[in-house]
């Protein structure tokens, strides 16, 4: 004799033979009373026994209730485990993410993936921390899942959308003769040889084409693949920078560095989330630019653009 019985029966009755109670199985499953007993008269009848029994106001399982309820919590653990091996299959919760940032996002880039990997704790993540320039290679290559950068990136077709403010400031040492005075000129760095970025660098992009736009003379002193070198560059002197704000967090903090008050700064920038167009993102790389464009800005906590150390 093959049995007509369905899921639903099975899950309804599994709650009851829980709770021994129609009330409360209807209020677990959001349904109404008379539906989860029709879902039982209907099981019971398939079966062919009774499951329940009524003594006085109390409801016991009978011994073939007993064995239905044993089947069915098996049945329902086997439906969850369906359900993890497919959402595993569709890459869920689970799988792999490829994610390049460009060197200067790498300051809060650790700290997103951090969080993200908190809720997705079976993602194994590849962070790869590269320059602009490399960051357009690997996006031509069709290699990295997404890209954090500034500009998008030209000569690659992609989508992008900016998630988050990426001011660019100018950096000098605590004691040096500038940190007091207020609304400096750009002019006045026309003689000036900062210490830069390498070339392929976006930052040092960006200031280039911030001081062309500006028709102010832009001269370029020692060259540093490194934030941190430039950052410990001016400290000890050898020249002003400017650099994103995102890597100042920990100078600001500890007096170690000043942001110098120039007209026409900080230049303004945004970090921006890229994918190669019509790449089709696995749902990991979905939940992560979902994440990045809604909870960045949450979990990433801007110096004040105001502190200056004297
Ligand atoms: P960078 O990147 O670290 O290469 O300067 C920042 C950017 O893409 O603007």
């Amino acid at each position: 004799m093959a049995l007509n019985i369905t899921f639903r029966q099975l899950k309804v009755f599994e709650s009851a033979g829980r709770h021994l109670s129609y009330t409360r199985t209807a209020e677990e499953l959001h349904l109404s009373q008379p539906a989860v007993s029709m879902q039982i008269k209907q099981l019971e009848e398939s079966v062919g026994l009774p499951l329940f029994e009524q003594i006085g106001k109390k409801m016991f399982l009978t011994t073939a209730g007993r064995e239905v309820l044993v089947y069915s919590q098996s049945i329902g653990h086997l439906l969850e485990e369906v359900e993890v091996v497919l959402d595993e299959l569709k890459g869920g919760s689970s799988g792999t993410l490829a994610i390049s940032v460009a060197t200067t996002a790498s300051h809060f880039a650790t700290r997103l993936l951090a969080d993200f990997s908190k809720r997705y704790e079976n993602v194994t993540i590849s962070l790869d921390i590269t320059n602009r320039k490399s960051l357009q290679r690997q996006l031509a290559d069709n290699l990295p899942d997404l890209v954090i950068m500034g500009q998008p990136p030209e000569g690659v077709e992609v989508e992008s959308e900016a998630f988050m403010v990426n001011p660019l400031v100018m950096i000098a040492p605590t004691n040096h003769s500038l940190v007091n005075e207020t609304n400096i000129p750009l002019k006045h760095f026309e003689d000036e040889h900062f210490v830069v970025r390498e070339s392929g660098s976006g930052t040092r992009g960006a200031i280039q084409r911030s001081f062309d736009e500006l028709n102010v003379s832009f001269h370029t002193g020692i060259e540093m693949s490194s934030n941190e070198a430039i950052k410990q560059a001016v400290e000890a002197g050898l020249g002003l920078g400017i650099v994103s704000i995102h890597t100042l967090e920990l100078e600001l903090e500890t007096k170690r560095l000043a942001i110098l008050d120039v007209n026409d700064f900080p230049i303004q920038r945004h970090w921006h989330i890229v994918q190669r167009s019509g790449k089709r993102l696995t749902p990991v790389a979905q939940a992560f630019k979902r994440f990045v464009l809604e909870e960045a800005e949450k979990f990433i906590r801007l110096p004040n653009l105001t502190t200056e150390i004297v």
